[in-house]
């Protein structure tokens, strides 16, 4: 039996890859221009920005993981519910009202269960991670053009590898080496020869005077970001397929694990991140008054600037988040990769469609060798992960 989750008709793994490719060609331009687009000291913060996505992302997970109680928890029906019909009518509204709430309370103590299990601290590790990236994606969206920073981050394909062989004991056959390499040379043809075209794809063109780039130390911020998505992705997919707990519980569980770590940057140094913090805006007046300690003070600092761009951008992530989730359950980490690198495709022709950019023979070879890296990549891969996708695939680690 064909256990494959589905959706429209189509496996959820590749719904979800393609999805996640979108997502991510979105992401870079609408980062970019975000922050981008306003001159340093209007700008919004981005440690907020990190914190508001792990919190709709948690909220999120949550719901899921409630509605979805019921089908991995026990199925016996709690006590006051056996003889319904009868005690209801006999009760009326109020028996109704009550037993309503005793479900509740019922599933809300099996999912607190859950989220707090003895495991669950396993889940800090990729959450400090994650939110020490999605800091870093904001100071290298900041510093690079859009097209420059997708492609670089491309980079993470490798580290996802490594992080795979060596953590998950993942043998990756001559064949799909040779893919991965293939796949970070197209990635590096298409870099080379987007230089100042892919500034424009990237809708940096045109906004690069409003906010100064500061190229080496957004390539620093992008090479540390390759490290940790590496190793978070894959550390997550490892306590993930470890276990049988539900993928929105770990979600949930990396979520809360994140917020306290997120929150340090705005409590601790408010002034850093906040828009008034740029020295280049204040060279020639006296230096700013210190922030208000107060948690109100911090708070308006915290919350200062933030454009449609910006919640755009925040709603993009949370979409991300959820995405990244799903593909790494269904499919796995290194698949994760080539569909991101897919997107680099994407927004090139989005940028053609939109902006006239014309496709050079370099970005067509680039293009070409990525596909073909795609395909052999995934070759074979549908028949031998077959039933992965049905959650009851558990790797043993020691
Ligand atoms: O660049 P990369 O693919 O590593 O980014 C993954 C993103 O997905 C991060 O922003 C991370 O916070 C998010 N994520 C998530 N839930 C997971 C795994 C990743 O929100 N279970």
């Amino acid at each position: 039996i064909d256990t494959t989750p589905r959706l429209f008709g189509m496996p959820l793994k590749y719904v979800s890859l393609i999805t996640l490719a979108i997502q991510n060609a979105a992401l870079a331009l609408i980062m970019h221009y975000s922050r981008i687009s306003t001159p340093p000291d209007k700008k919004y913060s981005a440690a907020t920005a990190v914190l508001l996505v792990e919190l709709l992302k948690g909220s999120i997970s949550f719901c899921i993981a409630y509605h979805r109680v019921d089908e991995h928890g026990a199925r016996t029906q709690p006590p006051q519910q056996q003889n319904f019909p009868r005690k209801a009518a006999k009760e009326g509204f109020l028996g109704d009202v009550c037993r309503r709430v005793g479900c509740v309370t019922e599933r809300l103590g099996r999912l607190r269960r859950e989220v707090f299990s003895p495991d669950c601290w396993k889940l800090s590790i990729p959450a400090i991670l994650y939110v020490i990236q999605n800091n870093l994606q904001y100071i290298a969206a900041s510093n690079l053009s859009a097209a420059t920073f997708q492609v670089t981050y491309q980079m993470k394909i490798l580290t996802t590898a490594f992080f795979s062989v060596v953590l998950l004991r993942r043998q990756l056959s001559r064949a799909k080496w040779a893919s991965l390499c293939a796949l970070a040379l197209g990635v590096g043809i298409v870099q080379i020869q987007s230089g100042d075209a892919g500034a424009k794809v990237g809708g940096g063109g045109m906004l690069e005077g409003a906010s100064e780039m500061h190229p080496l130390t957004g390539l620093t911020a992008v090479l540390c970001a390759c490290f940790t998505s590496g190793l978070a992705g894959v550390y997550f997919e490892m306590v993930l397929k470890g276990s049988h707990a539900d993928l929105w519980v770990r979600n949930v569980q990396l979520s809360l694990f994140s917020i306290v770590p997120a929150l340090v940057p705005i409590f601790v140094s408010p002034s850093s991140f906040s828009p008034s913090s740029s020295p280049s805006t204040h060279s020639s007046s006296p230096p700013p008054s210190p922030p208000s300690p107060s948690t109100h003070g911090i708070l308006q600092t915290a919350f200062a600037n933030f454009t449609p761009s910006a919640y755009l951008t925040i709603l993009t992530q949370v979409l991300g988040g959820l995405l990244t989730a799903i593909v790494i359950k269904h499919a796995d980490n290194i698949l994760k990769g080539f569909a991101t690198s897919l997107s680099i495709i994407l927004a090139f022709l989005v940028g053609m469609l939109a902006f006239g950019e014309r496709a050079t023979a370099g970005f067509v070879g680039g293009a070409g060798v990525v596909l073909v890296a795609t395909w052999v990549y995934n070759r074979g891969e549908g028949a031998r992960r077959e039933g992965s996708g049905s959650g009851r695939e558990v790797v043993v680690f020691d």
